[in-house]
C-alpha cells in the first residue's frame, strides 16, 4: 500500500518513528510529511532515512509534481501520528496551508489520527468539537490512551503505541491490497519494426489493456514496472503519476526484450500484454526507400526472438508469468488454440482473445477468457479492460495462493 504518515509537532511524534519503519517492514511504500513543528522533535533526515523517501514539509517544493495533491491522491491510507490539537482544528477547519494540511484535503484514502496532547487540552470542548466533526467525515480515531504524560502528569491524552496505530490503520482500509510487496512488471503497447527511417511494421494495439493492467496491480499494492511500447502519453497519464509505476519506454520487440529482461530481475509477476512483432525487417535501409517502376515490393523478415518462451526457461522458483494471445477464432475454436499456445509458451496462465477488425484493438471493453497451466478455463471476464485487470489480478493471486503460498506476501 501507498501511506501517508502525517507527523504534527508533539514529543510523541518519535513514536511515529517505529510506525514508519513498522509500515515499512510490513512491505509497504511510505511518504512521511511533518508539519514545520514537528521537525523541532525528529528532524528530516530521520523521517528520509527510514521511510526511504523524500521528506518535504512545504506545498512549494517540487511544484511542476503537483506534490501538494499527488500524496494524497496516490495513497490507500493517510495516518496522522502525533495528531496536535492544533492539527486536529485544522483538519476540522480544512486548512490548507501546509503539505499535510493539502494533502489531508486531496485525498479520498481513508485517515486515521492518533491524537496526542496533554488532558485538559484533550478534553477541552473545542477538541471535542473538532473531534466530533472529524468522527462525523469518517476520519478514524485511535486513542489517545490513558498514561502517564510529558509533564509528569497523567490522564487522557497519551498516544497510543505504533503497534496500535498500525493495527487500527489497516482496518481502516477497505478491500484488500493484495498484491503488496510484489514486484511486477508489465508490458503494455505494440513493438514497431523499422523498415527505413520513416516506415515500420506495426500493429493497432493501443497499449490501453496493459496500462489498465499495470495500474490495477499498483492501486492493489504492488510495485510495477511498466515497458511501454508506442503507448499514446493520454493512456499512460494516470500510470506516469502513480507513485508505485516505474515507466520504460521500448520501440522494437528487440528493445522491449531488453527492458523487459532488465525489469525482470526482481520480479514476482511478469504479464506480457504488449503485441510484440513475431518478425522484423532483415536489413533496414539507412535512407527512405523509393518506388521503383512498376514492380511490388518485397521485404525480407526474421523471426524476433519470443520473450515470453524465454522468460519461462529462465524463470526463478516462485515467479508467475502471464501471456497474453489475440486470436481470430471464436467458441470451442478460440479455447483450443489458446490451450496449444499456453502449452507452447509453458504460462503459468494465458489470457485468451477474440480480436476481429472491431474487437479486441483499441476499444475501451475487452472480452477474454484465462487459462491456467492445467488448460481449464479458470475465468472469463467481459468489461472494462480496468475490470478485465482485475479478472486477471484475481487469477494471478489464485495461481499463487496454490502454487506457492509464501511468496503471496500481504
Ligand atoms: O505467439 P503470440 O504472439 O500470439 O504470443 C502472444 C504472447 O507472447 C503475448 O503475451 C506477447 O506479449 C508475447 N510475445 C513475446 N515475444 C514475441 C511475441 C509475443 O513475448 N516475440
Amino acid at each position: 500500500m501507498f501511506v501517508v504518515v502525517g507527523v504534527s509537532g508533539g514529543v510523541a511524534a518519535y513514536k511515529s518513528v517505529h510506525l514508519v519503519r513498522l509500515l515499512i517492514l510490513a512491505g509497504h511504500e511510505v511518504h512521511v510529511i511533518p508539519t514545520q513543528d514537528a521537525l523541532r522533535f525528529v528532524g528530516l533526515s530521520t523521517w528520509e532515512s527510514i521511510s526511504r523517501n523524500p521528506v518535504t514539509t512545504s506545498v512549494h517544493d517540487d511544484v511542476a509534481q503537483v506534490r501538494h495533491v499527488a500524496l494524497g491522491r496516490a495513497a490507500d491510507l493517510v495516518i496522522v501520528a502525533p495528531a496536535t490539537a492544533n492539527t486536529l482544528a485544522r483538519m476540522a477547519a480544512g486548512l490548507a496551508d501546509n503539505l499535510l494540511g493539502t494533502t489531508l484535503l486531496a485525498t479520498s484514502a481513508p485517515v486515521v489520527v492518533a491524537p496526542a496532547m496533554h488532558t485538559e487540552m484533550w478534553l477541552h470542548p473545542a477538541t471535542q468539537h473538532n473531534m466530533a466533526t472529524l468522527r462525523g467525515r469518517g476520519v478514524h480515531v485511535v486513542g489517545p490512551g490513558d498514561g502517564p504524560l510529558t509533564g509528569g502528569d497523567s490522564g487522557p491524552g497519551r498516544m497510543s503505541e505504533p503497534e496500535e496505530i498500525l493495527e487500527a490503520a489497516l482496518a481502516a482500509v477497505p478491500g484488500d491490497a493484495d498484491l503488496a510487496g510484489l514486484q511486477v512488471v508489465v508490458s503494455a503497447g505494440g513493438t514497431r519494426e523499422p523498415i527505413d527511417p520513416v516506415r515500420f511494421l506495426g500493429n493497432r494495439s493501443s497499449g490501453r489493456q496493459g496500462v489498465e493492467v499495470a495500474l490495477a496491480a499498483a492501486r492493489r499494492g504492488a510495485r510495477v514496472s511498466l515497458v511501454a511500447a508506442h503507448v499514446d502519453a493520454q493512456v499512460l497519464a494516470e500510470a506516469s503519476r502513480h507513485p508505485r509505476v516505474q515507466i520504460t519506454h521500448a520501440g522494437t520487440a528487440m528493445e522491449l526484450r531488453d527492458a523487459v529482461v532488465a525489469a525482470a530481475v526482481d520480479a514476482d509477476v511478469i504479464v506480457m500484454v504488449a503485441a510484440v512483432a513475431d518478425y522484423r525487417v532483415l536489413k533496414i535501409a539507412d535512407d527512405k526507400m523509393s518506388k521503383q517502376g512498376q514492380e511490388g515490393l518485397t521485404l525480407d523478415l526474421i523471426q524476433n526472438p519470443d520473450i515470453l518462451a524465454a522468460l519461462v526457461r529462465e524463470r526463478r522458483p516462485g515467479r508467475t508469468i502471464v501471456g497474453f494471445a489475440a486470436e481470430s477464432a471464436t467458441g470451442d475454436e478460440l479455447i483450443e488454440k489458446g490451450r496449444a499456445k499456453r502449452r507452447r509458451k509453458g504460462v503459468d496462465l494465458l489470457a485468451v482473445n477474440e480480436i476481429g477488425w472491431d474487437k479486441g484493438f483499441e476499444t475501451p471493453d475487452n472480452e477474454l477468457l484465462i487459462l491456467n497451466a492445467s488448460d481449464d478455463v479458470v475465468a472469463r471476464v467481459q468489461g472494462s479492460k480496468r475490470d478485465v485487470a482485475n479478472a486477471l489480478w484475481d487469477a494471478v493471486v489464485a495461481v499463487r495462493d496454490h502454487t506457492h503460498p509464501e511468496k503471496h506476501s500481504l
